[in-house]
Parts: structure tokens; C-alpha cells; sequence
């Protein structure tokens, strides 16, 4: 190893260039490609910035190990930089301009064949995660993994340049509700308690308001037990922050300032001022509070044109509170009836009843309701929502939760069928107006559509101090989102400050005193103690890198992803662990856990333990 202790690493690979030309170099790196041509070896010789070509001699003593190099062999090479002739200009790569005339090559380690290529696109996700360090070699994931780290560098330097103060809070803690299950660790030296570890610092980072620190961030961990989707992981990272004597105004302020930092340095791109709309805004023309806005194709309400025609399922819909609004298909004149029998489909996944549609093919209407309605007042609805010739409408009549999501469902599913979305820019919202709570049949109560610790509007502070239940679906929060692309990149809100209202708001919730004390009792008497006005928000790091590298998969930003199931096919976490040291825990396992055991015993073909 006379390389790496005697010779250092001068350049990496990818960062040279024509200036260079005439200098001694020494590289470090992967062999990329090798290209055996009898009295020469061409190597790209790959690192984290990039390849470039090195010519070695196999016959000279110095370069003769290059007769054994094979795919990712680790190799040290001291060379002469040199301009490549015109006509030998490789305009594929950075370094096209150039190549290293070997002077010395060391084999610093081989490798065996690797299960696959990094580069390979068409290799399985399930391989690509066993293997996941090989992954990361790959071009992609080494430029959007640089990315986020320079990404969070600028945040970093944003926000102590804004008066921030970086502060690591802990990850063994107690519950921080935000909607999901908690991920418990049980504690050895106190048999019997378990922490739980972090949804978010939420509560810790009030106390820092308390404690006077006035603006905090972190780059915080956080971990929720929850149903994965492509844009969730059960650890992810959120820039989180927290300012005093503030209000909702100076957030969005500061944080679009963050924003439009970030899109220029990025991108490039200057994003303006960020739009605002409130929550009942989104839903009645998106029927979503997380809208794609690069596109059209807007809910309409078409209540009063059906209301009283007369039509079963609508009358019983409108007499129930419910809502009927549908939405325009450009071209859809064209869809077969199975094309529309899957957009049905779409909308009963999504909880629909049922779809309606009507479409214009030759200037004639047709629909599978048509025989419910006049002709005229067929053409008054399909006019009511946008249509011209040649379009089709959907139609959904439901209750307004479901109405929306089924519409909403549709509208994004068709937005991309039809490519009517304009990838080509990146559309900002904020969406403000939030309900602060919101009825949950399955747990027949009123839960926080935020956290609980978010305010409600001053106007409705009342409302809530009274416990008048009836009126708990109109309450509105002092809560906003970062909505980019149809993504909740971040959420805040302006917090409850006083004891009195905490305590009102845990109670609105459904929780006894006894579990208030148990759970949040240190939070609610730190409230006592003189605590600021303040608020805050976090950002999802991983939604905001996926977005920034313009891709739909989380696990294409994060280092060391976990599955849909949770689960890391890499180092085979969650595993089983041996008895004593459950027993250390005070940790027994149930009946159901340990057949489950059994059955993964079986698969792998192991004995059980005990
Ligand atoms: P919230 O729960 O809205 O708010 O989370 C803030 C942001 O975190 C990201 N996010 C996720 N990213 C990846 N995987 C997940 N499972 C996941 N869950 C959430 C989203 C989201 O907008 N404490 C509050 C913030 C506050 O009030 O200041 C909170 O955590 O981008």
C-alpha cells in the first residue's frame, strides 16, 4: 500500500479538465469499463465526481497489474494529464477533453463479479436494496444523495444566517402525537416503561420556545409507525423550526424567502411569490388539500342544475347533505365504454358509490343515465362543468368527503394518463384555513387535523374554551401547508401558548384528565411558566429532495431506504433477537408473534431457538 500511505490523492477523477494538462496527478478509484487492446488497457477510472480515461502499458513494469484488472477493482494510478487529440474528444463525458497516461497503477483491492451492474436501470428493486451500497455507486443515486447533502448545507447556512439556533433534541423520548403509531423501545433498567421514539420534535421544540431560545431548527429525525405509500418512509427527516413572537405572516415569510433559495440555487429559477389558497378552496375545486396545481381540469358543482330532476341517487345524495360535482375529460368523447368501466373502477377504490359519465362523441351526448334525464338538461350538466364537443364528464354524487377524494383521485390518474401536467415547471401553494379537528367514526371522537398543539383562529378560541361540540367541525386552525406538485412538502402552525386552552384542546380530544397528566402533564405545566407566543413548521427533507430531483420514489433520496413492508432487505431489520436479551428488557413475546416466528423459521428453513 506504498500508494495510499507514501502517495496521496491529488484530484478526483471527475473534477479534471484541460487545466490539468501537463500535471502529475495520482487518482483513486473504481474501475469502470476496462478495454483490453493487446499493447494498451483503457480504463474509466470512476469516483464520486466522475470517470475518466486512463492509458495503461501493460508491458512496463510499473502499469503491468493492469493486465488483471477486472469491473470495480479499487486502483491507485499516478499519470501525466493529457489533451486527447480532436478527433479522440469524448463529448459524453465531463472529462471527455483528457486522459491519464499511466505512470504507476496499484491494485488496492479487488472485487468478485457484483450481482449487478450500478448503472443497470432494469435491475429488480428487491436486489437493488439487498445490495444497496452497489446502488449507491450508481450516477443517480450518487448525484441526488450529493444533492441533498448541499441542499441541507445552504438550509443550514439559511437559517443561522436568520438567527437559528441548531439544537439536537432527543430521539428516546415519550409519544409526540402526529397521527401514526409510535415505534416503542423498552427500557432495560427500567423493567416494564418503554420510550417512544419521536413522530417529530413537536413538543420539544416548544419547550425551547419556553426555555427562550426564540428561533430553533434541526435537521430533526423522525419516525412514525404508519401505512408506506411511495412518498412515506417510517424514518424520514423534516427541517424543523420554531420561532417566538411571531405570527402566521412571518413564517410563510421567512420560509418562502427559504424556498425561493432554494429553487434559485437549484434550479435556477426565480418561483416568485407563493400562492394562497384556504382549505375549503382546494377541496371544492381540487377535492384535495394537497393540490397538483400545474394542471386544470377543476370540480365543478353541478348540485343545482340535478338537484330535483327527479334522478334517485342524487336527490338522495343532495337530501343527505351530500354533494354532486364532476369534472371535465378534454378528448374524453374518445374513451370505450371499458376505459370508462376503469375510471369507475378508480372512483369506487377511492370510496365512491358509483361513477357517472356522459360523453360527446359526434355531437351526440350519451351516457348510462340518459334515460333519467331530458336530453336538454343532459346537456345543461355536461355544460355546467366546462365540456365542449367532443369532451366527457365524471360525475360523482356522495358525501363531500368522499365525493372529493374520489374526484380528486381521478382527476390526478387522468392529469397523467392524458399528460395534461406541465413537468416542466414547479407549482407552489399554500394552503391555509386548515379545520382544526375533525370527526374520526373509528375512534368515534374529534381528533386534531394538525397536532393538538396547533391554535385555533382567535375568533374561535371561544368556542373551543366551551366545549360547544356542535360546533366543533367549523373551528378553524391557525395552520398552513407548503403544498409543490400535488406534495405536502411541509406543515405548520401557530401554537397554543397558555395552560387553560391546552388543557381545553386535550380534552375536546377525548382524553381524560388522568391520561392528560400521564401523557403531556410536564408539557402543560411548562406552559405555565411563562411561555412566548410562537409557531413553527416543518419541511419532509426526503419530499423535498424527491421533488428538487424531479422523481416520485422517496427511496431514490435516501441513503439506506426501507421497504413498503418496512423493512431493510439489506441488513434484514427488523430481526429476531435472542430471548435473554428480551428477558433483559422485560420483554415476552405473545402467542401470535412467536407463530409468526415459526412461519419465518419455516421459510428460511432454520431450527427455532429458544
Ligand atoms: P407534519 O406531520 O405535517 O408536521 O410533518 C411535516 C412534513 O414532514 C413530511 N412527512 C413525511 N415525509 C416522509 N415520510 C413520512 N412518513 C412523513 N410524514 C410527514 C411531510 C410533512 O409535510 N410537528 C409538525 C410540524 C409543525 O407543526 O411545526 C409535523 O411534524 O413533508
Amino acid at each position: 500500500m506504498k500508494f495510499v500511505s507514501e502517495l496521496k490523492r491529488t484530484h478526483y477523477c471527475g473534477l479534471l479538465s484541460k487545466a490539468q494538462v501537463g500535471q502529475k496527478v495520482v487518482l483513486m478509484g473504481w474501475v469502470d469499463t476496462r478495454r483490453d487492446h493487446g499493447s494498451l488497457v483503457f480504463i474509466d477510472l470512476r469516483d464520486r465526481e466522475g470517470i475518466v480515461q486512463v492509458v495503461l502499458d501493460p508491458k512496463k513494469p510499473e502499469t503491468s497489474s493492469s493486465k488483471d484488472l477486472r469491473g470495480e477493482y479499487v486502483l491507485a494510478v499516478e499519470g501525466i494529464v493529457k489533451a486527447r487529440p480532436d478527433g479522440m474528444v469524448n463529448s459524453k463525458i465531463k472529462t471527455g477533453m483528457i486522459e491519464i497516461e499511466a505512470i504507476r497503477c496499484e491494485i488496492l483491492n479487488s472485487a468478485v463479479t457484483l450481482p449487478f451492474q450500478p448503472n443497470d436501470p432494469n435491475v429488480q428493486e428487491s436486489l437493488r436494496l439487498k445490495y444497496r451500497y452497489l446502488e449507491l455507486r450508481s450516477e443517480k443515486l450518487q448525484s441526488q444523495i450529493i444533492l441533498r447533502h448541499k441542499v441541507l448545507q445552504s438550509v443550514r447556512k439559511f437559517l443561522s444566517e436568520n438567527g437559528f439556533i441548531e439544537v439536537e433534541t432527543p430521539i428516546l423520548y415519550k409519544s409526540t402525537p402526529e397521527g401514526a403509531r409510535d415505534y416503542l423501545v423498552p427500557s432495560r433498567v427500567n423493567p416494564g416503561t418503554f420510550y417512544a421514539l419521536p413522530q417529530s420534535p413537536q413538543t420539544l421544540k416548544q419547550l425551547l420556545m419556553i426555555a427562550g431560545y426564540d428561533r430553533y431548527f434541526q435537521i430533526a429525525r423522525c419516525f412514525r409507525d404508519e401505512d408506506l405509500r411511495a412518498d412515506r418512509q417510517p424514518e424520514f427527516s423534516q427541517i424543523d423550526m420554531e420561532m417566538s413572537f411571531i405570527d402566521k405572516e412571518d413564517i410563510i415569510e421567512l420560509n418562502e424567502r427559504l424556498l425561493r433559495m432554494i429553487w434559485k440555487d437549484v434550479k435556477g429559477v426565480d418561483i416568485g411569490t407563493v400562492p394562497r389558497m384556504t382549505y375549503q378552496e382546494a377541496m371544492d375545486r381540487y377535492g384535495i388539500d394537497k393540490p397538483d396545481t400545474r394542471f386544470g381540469m377543476e370540480i365543478q358543482d353541478i348540485a343545482s342544475v340535478v338537484k330535483g330532476c327527479g334522478f334517485k341517487v342524487f336527490d338522495d345524495v343532495l337530501s343527505r347533505g351530500g354533494i354532486v360535482r364532476g369534472i371535465t375529460v378534454p378528448k374524453g368523447g374518445e374513451f370505450s365504454r371499458g376505459q370508462f368501466d376503469k375510471l369507475t373502477d378508480i372512483a369506487k377504490k377511492a370510496g365512491a358509490k358509483g361513477l357517472v359519465w356522459i360523453k360527446s362523441e359526434n355531437n351526440q351526448l350519451t351516457s348510462p343515465i340518459s334515460k333519467f334525464f331530458s336530453p336538454e338538461k343532459l346537456q345543461e350538466m355536461f355544460n355546467h362543468c366546462g365540456a365542449k364537443a367532443g369532451d366527457a364528464v365524471l360525475i360523482v354524487g356522495d358525501d363531500f368527503d368522499t365525493a372529493c377524494a374520489a374526484l380528486s383521485t381521478l382527476r390526478l390518474h387522468l392529469g397523467r394518463e392524458l399528460k395534461l401536467i406541465d413537468t416542466s415547471k414547479d407549482k407552489f401553494l399554500w394552503v391555509v384555513d386548515f379545520p382544526l379537528l375533525e370527526y374520526s367514526p373509528d375512534e368515534k371522537r374529534w381528533v386534531a387535523r394538525h397536532h393538538p398543539f396547533t391554535s385555533p383562529t382567535n375568533e374561535h378560541m371561544d368556542i373551543l374554551l366551551k366545549g360547544d361540540e356542535s360546533q366543533y367541525g367549523k373551528l378553524l386552525a391557525k395552520a398552513y401547508d407548503l403544498v409543490c406538485n400535488g406534495y405536502e412538502m411541509g406543515g405548520g402552525s401557530i401554537r397554543i401558548y397558555n395552560n387553560d386552552v391546552q388543557q381545553a384542546m386535550f380534552k375536546t380530544l377525548g382524553m381524560s384528565p388522568e391520561e392528560t397528566k400521564h401523557k403531556f402533564g410536564f408539557f402543560l405545566e411548562a406552559l405555565k411558566y411563562g411561555t412566548p407566543p410562537h409557531g413553527g413548521i416543518a419541511w419532509g427533507v426526503d419530499r423535498l429532495v424527491m421533488i428538487l430531483c424531479g422523481t416520485e420514489a422517496i427511496r431514490e433520496v435516501i441513503a439506506f431506504p426501507k421497504t413498503a413492508k418496512a423493512t431493510c432487505l439489506m441488513s434484514d431489520a427488523p430481526s429476531e433477537v435472542n430471548r435473554d436479551q428480551l428477558a433483559e428488557v422485560g420483554v415476552k413475546l405473545s402467542p401470535l408473534a412467536e407463530k409468526h416466528l415459526e412461519e419465518l423459521h419455516k421459510l428460511q428453513g432454520q431450527p427455532g431457538h429458544d
